[in-house]
């Protein structure tokens, strides 16, 4: 009997045989489709390979790929346990030729692969065609002998895919397997085809069309081909049953779930074991394709379907949390196929019990309450919309978790008033908003988040995606296009780009559709939303339009370098300031990098050094950076740095980069830096190329700045350094390594030039500086020597009125230097005379002509200055006067 594993080997094997290129599945979350939710088939990734937009190196491809039908327009969420069938996850396998061969080889190829490679016996098999496609109908009746009442022709758009509202369509053909007559059910197309004995196993889809958003249609460019087949159907048929939670992959993971809630895999909780089983894989699938549980968009379907789940596990009896223990036996099952679920499982697991953790605290009270309230009613009656508010806003119970809880009573919810619940808490927390004195501009933006939600970031996992514009605004209003030139403001239901937050800038690129392009020049975030800041620069750019977004490569890869080396940063200050440095603010740019922490003085040249050793080290220990989302409350636990005083909501993004050298290996090894943030990281610390630190400084009292450089940038700057070191050994004719030695003899040299100049100008003054010291006069019985003297400064002059004094015996001395306009004065008095005569009251006088004002020293020395030197005459004049009155 082949298990699922079998299955898809064989299956990609025959078409690699036959001319195909095996591809991966692609991620869960579509890149290239803004209007899904989730990828819903096979032919989602190669949608513009049909279209003639993308080309590919092949025509012919084969792929296993993942599937999530919950959430969006295919949700199979409310049927999943009840049912043999719906699945919120399951695998399609498929074949696709791009305008390579059509019907008359698809169809061959189907066949060959049913009766031959699978060995289903074609006496069990009819197929369906479209009603006017008489060529496939042809076909099935050459190829593989059908008669005409096994080619049933199905006239409704059961047998016309499309895989949205828009996209490549056509029509399709269908091979059913008759399960036989002891299971109800007619043939398709008759009134009991929804019975269980018909089951559809593949869908070839005959890719002609293109739709539009208008509902109008084109040819593609080529004809084409999409199959689908669900590996899980195909595996009940050829296991010999008809429910596909019997096949060996679900009926596994249906026993671990048995085993850890040590209950009957067959009994009474049957269907519970089934919801489990199929949202693990659901669940598992979407975490390791970066989708997080959240209130909003994707994550809050994920959410939803971990909750229902959860509560599954509850009526099993579980008291602890059960989803996460599965997670192994999911992965020894599927994580040869999708190796990304090994590289997940810690992230998984982890989120799965926090999750799990948080939502059992709730979820007895809350169906506690749901029960009172059914206890209320009055017969089948429906819940109250405002019940199910309740459970939703203070139980964390999703509406169909709700919905679900009642279905097995044969009850249902009240959904208008549900809504309407759900409106006015909408218009409540709305109202307190604007009366906390934001701008209009803001106010927009709260509308927007009102109507379309929360943006979805899709930046984590890729830097180019579509996305729907949801929204322009213009000067705070909204607008419905904006022509070339305009620069306006951009919202999307998803997007690559990183709004400014948490320090990081944000991000810059290109947004195309299929009229326009703008030049986005950056990105903010309110209300959830992330603004585009857009420059069309061509055509016109639309609300409802679908736009492909790039973000700017290099620009994000430089950022991305420079947080995670901010954290490095962090973390080696750290270990060698001590544990009181703190984050207080952070830049992560394109060019640079900033962060200031709490630290009362300048780092020491070996601190420095240290710092930017250790950061390095960890650079090139290349070690792989990774992200989990945790509880604040555990986040803390296990050491993470938050920003102090910072609000975080129920879950954190703990990022956690470098290991201790020396620690140990796997749960063992001692994570070096690990913080609370939201921003954008390198793979691995090698991707940061190089660190270096530009400058030190104080950015507050007790806060220090560093701002550092890294990858090209942090080499460019060295390479500056040294050129400019080179140039500087050039200069001095000597080599760099001498470079410090000769500028400290230099600067010695220097320093006894200038006290020999000194010297030298004392000696020119006292030799009068070319001019003759005059004799002294007398002036009421004491001699006074008064000069004004050139080419020499005022600190020349108490030197000179010294020698002077000492010259004359006993005296008063005055001189003045003419310092190029300026005038600076000194006066002295011997000591014979200082108790009669103070040389302060001398510069005093001298001053004031001098158009300066107070002059000060001791009576035997005094000195000032003044703005006029050509008053010097009129000062000594005055000083004269003054020596005249005493
Ligand atoms: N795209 C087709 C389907 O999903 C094959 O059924």
């Amino acid at each position: 009997m082949p298990t699922v594993n079998d299955i898809r080997s064989t299956f990609l094997n025959y078409f690699q045989k036959n001319g195909h290129a095996v591809v991966q599945s692609s991620p869960l979350v579509p890149r290239n489709d803004p209007t899904l939710m989730f990828v819903n088939s096979g032919m989602v990734q190669f949608k513009n390979v049909f279209t003639g937009v993308e080309h590919r190196d092949y025509s012919r491809a084969t792929t296993a790929q993942k599937c999530v039908r919950a959430g969006g327009k295919h949700n199979d969420l409310d049927n999943v346990g009840y049912t043999a069938r719906h699945h919120t996850f399951f695998e399609m396998m498929g074949n696709f030729s791009f305008g390579d061969y059509f019907k008359e080889q698809a169809i061959p190829f189907a066949w060959e692969m049913v009766t031959k490679e699978l060995d289903i016996p074609a006496d069990k098999l009819l197929v369906t065609v479209y009603h006017t496609d008489d060529e496939a109908a042809d076909l099935w009746k050459k190829v593989a002998g059908l008669p005409d009442d096994r080619i049933i022709r199905i006239a409704t758009d059961d047998n016309f895919w499309m895989m949205g509202p828009t996209g490549p369509c056509g029509p399709s053909s269908e091979i059913f397997f008759d399960h036989g007559d002891h299971i109800w059910g007619g043939p398709p197309g008759s009134p009991d085809e929804d019975g269980d004995r018909f089951v559809e196993i593949w869908n070839i889809v005959f890719m002609q069309h293109e739709r539009f958003e208008d509902g109008s249609q084109s040819d593609l460019p080529h004809p084409s081909i999409d199959t689908g087949m669900g590996i899980e159907r195909v595996a009940a048929l050829l296991q010999g049953t008809n429910d596909n939670y019997a096949t060996d992959l679900m009926r596994s993971l249906i026993l671990a779930s048995a085993e850890a809630t040590s209950s009957d895999p067959d009994g009474p909780g049957s269907v519970h074991h089934r919801v489990i089983a199929d949202h693990l894989r659901s669940t598992s699938f979407l975490m390791a394709d970066g989708v997080m549980p959240s209130n909003d968009g994707r994550g809050y379907v994920l959410r939803r379907i971990m909750r229902r789940a959860m509560r599954h596990a509850h009526l099993l009896g579980a008291k602890d949390p059960v989803m996460y223990r599965l997670v192994p036996a999911l992965v020894r099952q599927m994580g040869a196929a999708y190796p990304e679920l090994g590289r997940a499982q810690a992230l998984i697991e982890e989120t799965l019990r926090l999750e799990e953790t948080r939502f059992k605290q709730t979820l007895d009270r809350g169906l506690k309450l749901l029960d009172d309230e059914l206890a209320g009613l009055p017969g089948d009656a429906n819940l109250p919309g405002e019940a199910a508010f309740k459970l939703y806003d203070t139980y964390g119970f999703p509406l169909d978790l709700t919905q679900d809880a009642l279905r097995e009573k044969g009850r249902a919810v009240d959904t208008d008033g549900f809504d309407k619940a759900m409106a006015e808490q909408k218009a409540k927390a709305r109202a307190a908003w604007s009366g906390s004195g934001e701008t209009a501009d803001a106010t927009v933006w709260f509308d927007v988040a009102d109507e379309h939600g929360a943006t979805d970031f899709l930046g984590y996992e890729t830097e180019t995606a579509e996305g729907q514009i949801v929204a322009i605004v213009e000067g705070g209003a909204l607008i419905d296009k904006a022509g070339k030139g305009a620069t306006v403001q951009i919202a999307l239901n998803q997007t690559p780009f990183y709004g400014e937050s948490g320090g990081q800038v944000g991000d810059t690129g290109v947004l195309k559709t299929d009229t326009g392009t703008a030049t986005i020049t950056d990105t903010k975030k309110t209300a959830g939303v992330f603004i585009h800041m857009a420059e069309v620069t061509e055509g016109e750019i639309a609300s409802g339009e679908p736009a492909m977004l790039e973000v700017d490569h290099t620009r994000r890869t430089a950022i991305r370098a420079n947080h995670s080396a901010t954290h490095l940063l962090h973390e080696a200050l750290r270990e060698t300031l001590g544990d009181h440095v703190a984050q207080r603010g952070s830049l992560n740019a394109q060019d640079r990098l900033r962060f200031d922490f709490s630290h009362a003085k300048a780092l020491t040249v070996e601190e420095m050094a240290k710092v930017e050793r250790d950061v390095n080290a960890f650079i090139r220990q290349n070690a792989p950076v990774e992200t989990r989302i945790m509880a604040p409350d555990d986040a803390r636990e296990i050491g993470a740095q938050a920003l102090f005083g910072e609000k975080y909501g129920d879950e954190v993004r703990v990022v956690s980069m470098g290991m201790q050298p020396g620690s140990g290996k796997g749960a063992d090894k001692a994570t070096y830096s690990l913080e609370l943030c939201g921003g954008t990281h390198v793979k691995q610390t090698g991707d940061i190329g190089a660190f270096v630190t530009v400058a030190d400084s104080a950015s507050s009292a007790g806060v220090r700045r560093i701002e550092a450089l890294t990858g090209q940038a942090a080499l460019d700057y060295l390479a500056g350094q040294g050129e400019r070191l080179a140039e500087a050994a050039s200069v001095l004719k000597s080599g760099v390594a001498e470079v410090p030695e000769r500028v400290k003899a230099l600067l010695e040299e220097r320093k006894a030039l200038q006290a020999e100049v000194a010297q030298l100008r004392r000696e020119v003054a006292m030799s009068g500086g070319g001019q003759a010291a005059p004799e002294a006069k007398d002036v009421n019985g004491v001699p006074f020597l008064a000069q004004v003297l050139t080419g020499v400064t005022g600190k020349d002059l108490p030197p000179l009125v010294d020698e002077h004094k000492t010259r004359l015996g006993t005296g008063a001395v005055l001189l003045i230097a003419d310092t190029g306009g300026k005038a600076a004065v000194a006066a002295g008095v011997t000591d014979d005379l200082k108790d009669r005569i103070s040389a302060v009251d001398l510069v005093r006088a001298a001053v004031e002509k001098l158009g300066g004002k107070g002059g000060g020293g001791r009576p035997d020395m005094a000195q000032g200055g003044g703005p006029d030197a050509t008053a010097a005459d009129a000062a000594i004049a005055a000083a004269e006067i003054v020596l005249g009155e005493k």
